[in-house]
């Protein structure tokens, strides 16, 4: 335990109990330019976190905190290739892969070359397949499937629909669930002698995407003399590709030191490269070393990754909020929280600190959202007037892409403004009786109306506000939550980079396979036995007597 660390804390925590009942609005009186006070800037980027319950004294114990916990110090070990994914014994180097200029080494060799060469060869490729050289056994490729799950579909996934303005590639489709639905509904439509179909597997055994893999090859084989001449492989083990059937030359690796969560701007990225080219690729690529030159470059309390870190430890370690909504006010975001989820919550969803003891507090809160405006039709009730308090980031572009209809995106601004209005500055009672009273209500009806009229108000929000979602800026928002993560997990103490959390599942249901193949039912505890008692009366498995 870190003394000067614990001694923060409780500091932090201690100045929490005499400001928590402080009404939000009353900061924006006390100090002179609040709004410009607490908020940073990147580039044209703008994140605003002047609506928390933050004031000059918690901002300057939380940098303290950051400070104390060593985010200066991991941070440069990060980027400078130590292995500080202790738990796997990994360097922990995705920032390389946008900025394959910069050497960096591991154990001594620089690893810059090989980053290099294999960008290239993605862009070779990319650039053949687009232009139609690379045709498929029925002439030019028309659509990509990508099958992969995890970090090996969300990133691309959700980029590839971020971007969708800047598309002129062929279609793109991702497959990631078991459930054999996902795979079949995207298949079907789809000529199978014009699809390439990527397998996206960093250790190239995940059974989900193994098992999809070996559906689509299937499904291809009945009508392309050799399947394996429109499969492609992205994946740290080469060999398990070669064994799969995906020759060396259409295999795009990447090392160890690239976690799946963070493995986008590589081999994985190759669905978004052929999308959109390799040049708005580069540009993507480009966006996320501009945020690493900001995060590495910057004083701890203009630096926005810090920030926003530090906004999301108030709220969730000290304020004690359990989750946090991500509302993108940009629909082609719509898979952010998502991506989001896995970024966040494997890498900081953890138990204990990074040697091995029980972590002192909450780890990461519970990340979930969506896109603006429909989040105010469905949950947006309870976050205004619910009996618990959920801080809410926003993400909002100046600009759309479509000029036509621009007069909509004015509606999503000031939707999204007035949302984060609406939370800082509730109704109060006496507003919601006039209100009441306007509308015709009198004596108890117009009392009884009132409250429910009435919004708490002093609900935090932070608002990251852009020009608009090009390449370039989709790279720094991905990075700026990456390092987010980061200053997080390194304040928490815990390692953000490896996931033991999804084995045990993983584990289990190996083990419950044979009993829904017709297999005896393993010993295990009753209830997971009648489930399987029951699957077997409805059809789940063949025939067998219990
Ligand atoms: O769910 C655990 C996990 O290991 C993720 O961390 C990873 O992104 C995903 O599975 C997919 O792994 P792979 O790319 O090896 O198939």
């Amino acid at each position: 335990m870190n003394e000067q660390v614990e001694t923060i804390w409780a500091g932090l925590a201690a100045y929490h109990r005499t400001v928590a009942d402080r009404p939000l609005r009353g900061l924006f009186e006390d100090a002179g330019d609040r709004a410009d006070d607490f908020s940073v800037r990147c580039g044209e980027m703008l994140f605003d976190y002047s609506k928390t319950g933050l004031d000059g004294w918690s901002r300057a114990l939380l940098l303290d905190l950051a400070r104390a916990a060593g985010v200066e110090a991991r941070r440069a070990a990060m980027f400078d290739g130590q292995r500080i994914n202790v738990t796997e014994g990994r360097a922990v180097l995705h920032t390389a892969l946008r900025n394959p200029g910069r050497a960096v080494r591991v154990d001594g060799e620089d690893v810059s070359p090989g980053i290099r060469e294999t960008l290239s060869r993605m862009k070779g490729f990319a650039e053949d397949l687009r232009a139609g050289w690379l045709a498929g056994q029925g002439g030019p490729i028309t659509d990509v499937v990508n099958i992969g799950i995890g970090g090996s579909d969300l990133g691309p996934a959700m980029a590839v629909a971020a971007l969708a303005p800047y598309h002129d590639g062929p279609r793109c489709h991702f497959v990631s669930n078991v459930d054999g639905a996902h795979i079949h509904d995207t298949l079907a439509g789809l000529d199978p002698v014009r699809t390439l179909v990527i397998v996206a597997s960093k250790t190239f055994t995940t059974a989900e995407t193994m098992a999809n893999a070996r559906a689509a090859w299937v499904w291809m084989a009945a009508q392309a003399a050799d399947p394996g001449a429109q499969f492609v492989a992205l994946s740290s083990s080469p060999e398990r590709a070669a064994e799969f059937g995906i020759a060396p030359a259409r295999v795009f690796g990447f090392a160890d030191w690239v976690g799946g969560r963070y493995s986008l701007w590589g081999p994985v990225g190759l669905s978004l490269m052929l999308a959109i080219g390799p040049e708005q690729f580069e540009a993507f690529l480009a966006g996320g070393a501009a945020m690493d030159a900001h995060f590495r470059e910057t004083p701890l309390e203009d630096n926005m990754p810090v920030m926003l870190a530090l906004v999301g430890i108030w709220h969730a370690q000290v304020c004690g909020y359990p989750t946090r909504a991500v509302l993108p006010y940009d629909q082609r975001l719509a898979r952010l929280p998502a991506y989001l989820q896995q970024l966040e919550m494997e890498s900081n969803g953890k138990r204990v600190a990074l040697d091995g003891t029980a972590l002192e507090r909450d780890s990461g809160p519970i990340i979930w959202g969506e896109p603006g405006t429909n989040g105010q039709h469905a949950f947006m009730q309870l976050v205004h007037q619910g009996t618990r308090v959920v801080p809410c980031e926003f993400l909002l572009a100046a600009r759309g892409h479509e000029p036509e209809l621009a007069h909509q995106h004015r509606m999503l601004l000031v939707n999204c403004l007035a949302q984060a209005e609406a939370l800082l500055r509730g109704r109060s009672l006496e507003e919601a009786r006039a209100q009441a009273a306007a509308a015709g209500f009198e004596g108890a009806a117009l009392e009884t109306q009132a409250r429910h009229r009435v919004f708490p108000g002093n609900r935090p929000s932070t608002t990251l506000i852009y020009p608009q979602l090009t390449p370039e800026m989709l790279g720094r928002i991905i990075a700026l939550y990456e390092h987010r993560v980061f200053v997080e997990g390194v304040i928490l103490g815990i390692n953000s980079f490896d996931q033991w959390g999804v084995e045990l599942g993983k584990e289990l249901a190996q083990r419950l396979l044979p009993a829904v193949e017709g297999g005896p039912l393993p010993e295990t505890d009753a209830s997971t036995r009648a489930l399987l008692r029951y699957l077997r009366a409805h059809g789940g498995s063949p025939d067998h007597q219990l």
